[in-house]
């Protein structure tokens, strides 16, 4: 083979893979879902607040440690940085709050709702309104939410509603837990390793987990999000009445108080399976 024709048949090989890959990313089979996906953060002041607002939300014992009264952060629960499908994804949720929210009766902004979660789900404290870590955090949830239209929930929002067929048996739970759960979460609930690290398992219940107040301390919510996303690697094989088993047996479990809980609705309308 002469170099000339070497050298041509190369330049035509290229050539062919050019147009496949540049066919491939001008018409993709589906346009990626706005917000769900990594992509390149902007340059600047904005991106950096962006940056550390995901750190925060990944790691708020080390990040937002004055504010922070457990082992738990953020995405133990609101999956992949908040970005997976029935586990309260944060993609969009810029644009639905401010929301009327039964539980305190009032409109809440989104830095409410983000205090809330600091308050129960960390049991720990609200976030000044104008500190930088609360700045960052909405940066971060405005930055997901950039191509949501405003006003609209995505397809996906909050939990999934699932109810048992049966009443729900902690003492099938109880099982349940020992074979699908216990291997990561311990047989006494307290998880393992450190928060932010490969290792790290967030505890269930105990002095380290969330409180009496928290969102996940409701039976339907801890079904809910059981169902859908655990036991890790192998979330969707629960029955929905293994979920509410499960849920009905460690939602029972110790766990703190939260001091204000005789402020939650006001107005009535309290859930049966609130815990106080
Ligand atoms: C123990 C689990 C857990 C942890 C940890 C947690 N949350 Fe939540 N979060 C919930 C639950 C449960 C809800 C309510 C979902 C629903 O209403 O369906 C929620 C709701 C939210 C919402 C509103 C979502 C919506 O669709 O309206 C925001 C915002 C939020 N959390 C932010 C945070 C922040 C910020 C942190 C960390 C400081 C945090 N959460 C930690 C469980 C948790
Ligand atoms: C392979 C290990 C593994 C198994 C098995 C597992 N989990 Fe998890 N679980 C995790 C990890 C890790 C997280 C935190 C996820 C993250 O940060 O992305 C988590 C998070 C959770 C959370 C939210 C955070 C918290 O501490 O409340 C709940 C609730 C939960 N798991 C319940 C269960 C239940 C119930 C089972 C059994 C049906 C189960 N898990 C099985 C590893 C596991």
């Amino acid at each position: 083979m002469s170099g000339l024709r070497g050298a041509l048949l190369l330049l035509a090989a290229w050539a062919l893979a050019a147009t496949v890959v540049a066919a491939e990313s001008v018409t993709p089979k589906a346009p990626p879902p706005p917000g769900w996906l990594d992509a390149p953060l902007p340059d600047g002041p904005v991106g950096a607040a962006i940056a550390q607002g995901r750190r925060i939300l990944g790691n708020a014992p080390k990040y937002a440690a004055e504010y922070s009264g457990n082992a738990l952060t953020c995405t133990n629960c609101h999956l992949d940085g908040g970005r997976t499908r029935h586990a309260a994804p944060w993609v969009g949720i810029w644009g639905v709050f401010p929301e009327y929210r039964p539980r305190n009766a009032k409109v809440n902004t989104l830095a409410d709702r983000v205090n809330d979660c600091f308050e129960r789900s960390l049991n720990g404290k609200r976030l000044p309104l104008d500190s930088p870590e609360m700045t960052a955090i909405l940066t971060y949830m405005q930055w997901l939410s950039r191509e949501v239209p405003t006003g609209e929930s995505v397809p996906g929002r909050g939990f999934l509603r699932i109810e048992p067929p049966e009443p729900p048996s902690p003492e099938r739970g109880l099982a349940l837990y020992g074979r699908e759960c216990a291997s990561c979460h311990g047989k006494d609930g307290g998880g393992r390793g450190a928060t932010g690290t490969a290792e790290f398992v967030p505890p269930l219940w105990g002095p380290k987990s969330y409180n009496l107040g928290a969102g996940l301390a409701r039976l339907s919510n801890a079904a809910a999000f059981i169902k859908a996303n655990m036991p890790q690697g192998k979330a969707g094989s629960l029955s929905d009445q293994d979920a509410y088993d499960i849920a009905a047996y460690f939602t029972r479990q110790p766990r703190p108080d939260f001091a204000r809980k005789a402020e939650d609705w006001p107005q009535g309308g309290k859930p049966k399976d609130a815990r106080y």
